[in-house]
């Protein structure tokens, strides 16, 4: 998708949140905390043109499989039309719904969740919704991975995550442009 094409779904659309993907350094740096040289089952939120999704595809086991959760419809069409890989299963839905989702697909527990759907952009039931379930829906040790745009308050996820998970951390990234927060929440 075209720089102009994203940033018109941006207008028409505050929760795609970022005038641009996160760079290959930045999709990179999240996707090092995960061990893709096995078989197992990631979640993503909010995968907008794919960035992540394709580098997951590309470094991930034959066996294992991605759960992509987007709630902009034109990015889904986007997703479906670029992203073939029998691996690879869409949803044109909300994060907060992800229990429904991953049991679609026989899925109880997941190894990984990655998200870079804005935390800040919401009301906080919604933020505490999406915490809970996504610790509920990962194994024991499993990992959520989300990432924010740098200036990102701890009201808006850290919180929450020390909340739900027994590990949580953080760092800034600023190599990406807009620099990030990222976080690693552990179960
Ligand atoms: C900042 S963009 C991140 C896009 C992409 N992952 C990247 O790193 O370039 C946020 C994405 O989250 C999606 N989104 C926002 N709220 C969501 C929700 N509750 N559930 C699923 N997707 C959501 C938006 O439509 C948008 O595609």
């Amino acid at each position: 998708m075209s720089t102009k094409e994203y940033v018109k779904n941006l207008i028409k659309d505050r929760n795609i949140a970022s005038i641009t993907p996160t760079s290959k350094i930045g999709v990179r740096e999240i996707c090092e905390k995960m061990d893709l040289s096995k078989k197992v089952v990631i979640v993503e939120y909010g995968p907008a043109t794919g960035v992540f999704t394709n580098y997951l595809l590309e470094h991930m086991t034959p066996d294992s499989m991605i759960i992509a959760i987007e709630l902009n419809e034109n990015f889904v069409d986007y997703l479906k039309e670029n992203t073939r890989d029998p691996r690879l299963k869409i949803h044109h839905d909300s994060a907060e719904n992800v229990h429904e989702i991953t049991r679609q697909h026989g899925v109880e527990k997941a190894d990984y969740v990655i998200s870079g759907i804005p935390f800040s952009l919401m009301n906080e039931e919604t933020r505490e919704n999406i915490v809970k379930r996504t610790s509920h829906v990962l194994k024991p040790g499993g990992k959520f991975l989300p990432y924010q745009t740098f200036f990102q308050k701890d009201e808006h996820l850290m919180v929450y995550l020390q909340d739900y998970f027994s590990i949580a951390q953080d760092k800034f990234f600023l190599r990406n442009l807009p620099p990030m927060r990222v976080y690693e929440a552990t179960k």
